[in-house]
């Protein structure tokens, strides 16, 4: 069968890498894509806003599977679009419908649906410019440091963290009556800090059964030591050595179980990947955030470690008999390491060639922003491309990545030369 891919992302390259070892597979597509997918997939130009260019290119290429990559389309409605279509509504899309989606579309629906549901979070309260007053009241009954969230989508920067009272005061009157992130902080929520080490745990669900995919931690900061800017994510390691066997069996009865559960109890037809930001707290799991997709560049090394063939998985999400596919995972370690443009995540520049990807063997190269002009690979975005590599150790798969990462150039790359620092 031929099938869809949205996105353009490292994610996106890591997908259709996959798939297309597939021999389900008839055409692979990915729209926009970049020039990685390019080698594995054909790319359509398409805005992923326009979901009605979307359904011209799955009439016109015979689609019959769409698998969608970002937040966005999903929490805009994609696959809801495509149930409210006569012809469309047989093509299964992964990944949830609108309300699903709100998981990460609104963190005050997820911060209700975990306390709902019984699901370890941090304390909560939300608040509007309505109850501005009231919301500094409740920063004053917290510890700090203060987590101010702005409710709905923000491109990652939506949460901040402060250390001073007055501070956290002010930017939470910045956030709902100035609008600083806009309509996303219209409502905030203010949680309380969560002290401990950070993981992802991935699953895939069709909305009854689930598989818990590898667990992965990625390193957001821009600057060695977990220091400076946040960005998209630049590095991950597969799987998490502190997620002991006894860990995981805690994340599947007191978080996952009662996800699913509680999609089912409120009625809400989920089928695609929930990505559980979690916080080991002394041995025990609290959820940071929902996403409601794999994460960048944790799919890099989550999916590089699974041997079996997705799209089984896929139509098993589909047809809602996931019960009855099975996959397996490679024991070795997968560390990847994301090359970035200088000055990311701030101002950078494009269009920089990139040399030695033909040089290396050693590793997967994903790649994220990049285009192909003229036979040339171009930087195409901040995060440029994921370096992946397997290994027995963590610091064997990094020392393969990095080596690899020798042989590439492009004016001004960056990357971390620390992954993993906390964890060998
Ligand atoms: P998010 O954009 O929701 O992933 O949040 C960004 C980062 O803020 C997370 O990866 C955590 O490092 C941090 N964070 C969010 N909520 C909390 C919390 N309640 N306690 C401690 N850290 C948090
Ligand atoms: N790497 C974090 C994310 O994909 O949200």
């Amino acid at each position: 069968m031929n099938i869809l891919i949205l996105g353009s992302g490292g994610r996106e390259h890591a997908f259709a890498k996959k798939l297309a070892e597939s021999n389900k597979v008839t055409q692979l597509f990915v729209a926009p894509g970049n020039a990685g997918t390019a080698t594995v997939a054909t790319n359509i130009p398409v805005d992923l806003a326009d979901f009605n260019a979307v359904k011209e290119m799955v009439l016109k290429n015979d689609i019959k599977m769409v698998v969608v990559g970002p937040e966005a389309p999903l929490v805009d409605g994609v696959h809801d679009f495509f149930l409210a279509d006569s012809i469309l509504k047989n093509i299964p899309v992964i990944g949830p419908q609108k309300q699903g989606a709100l998981l990460e579309g609104s963190k005050d629906f997820s911060k209700q649906f975990m306390e709902k549901h019984n699901i370890p979070t941090a304390k909560y309260q939300s608040f509007t410019s309505k109850t501005l007053s009231q919301g500094k009241a409740f920063l004053e009954t917290l510890e700090p440091p203060y987590v101010l969230k702005a409710d709905g989508l923000a491109a990652g920067k939506g949460v901040l963290i402060l250390n001073s009272l007055a501070e956290a005061k002010s930017e939470l009157e910045d956030m709902l009556s100035n609008q600083k992130f806009g309509s996303a902080s219209s409502t905030v929520v203010i949680e309380e800090f969560l002290h401990g080490i950070e993981l992802s745990v991935f699953v895939l669900t069709d909305g009854k059964n689930y598989k818990i995919l590898p667990s992965a931690k990625d390193y957001k900061r821009i600057g060695e030591g977990d220091k400076g800017l946040n960005t998209g994510g630049m590095g991950a390691i597969s799987p998490v050595p502190f997620a002991t066997e006894a860990f995981l069996q805690k994340v599947e009865e007191r978080v996952v179980k009662p996800t699913i559960e509680g999609l089912q109890e409120d009625k809400i037809d989920y089928r695609g990947f929930i990505f559980v930001g979690l916080m080991n707290v002394n041995g025990n799991p609290y959820v940071i955030e929902y996403n409601v997709r794999m994460g960048d560049p944790e799919t890099e090394v989550v999916l590089h470690r699974i041997q079996s063939d997705l799209v089984d998985l896929f139509q098993g999400v589909a047809t809602q008999t996931l019960n009855e596919k099975s996959f397996q995972v490679t024991n070795q370690t997968a560390a990847t390491v994301m090359l970035v443009s200088g000055g990311y995540p701030e101002a950078y520049e494009k269009n920089k060639v990139i040399t030695g990807l033909d040089q290396v063997t050693a590793s997967t190269v994903y790649h994220a922003g990049t285009k192909l002009e003229n036979g040339e690979v171009l930087t195409n975005g901040g995060r440029v491309m994921a370096i992946t590599s397997l290994g027995n150790t963590i610091p064997e798969a990094l020392e393969k990545t990095y080596q690899s990462i020798d042989k590439i150039n492009f004016d001004k790359m960056n990357y971390r030369r620390d992954i993993g620092f906390d964890l060998v």
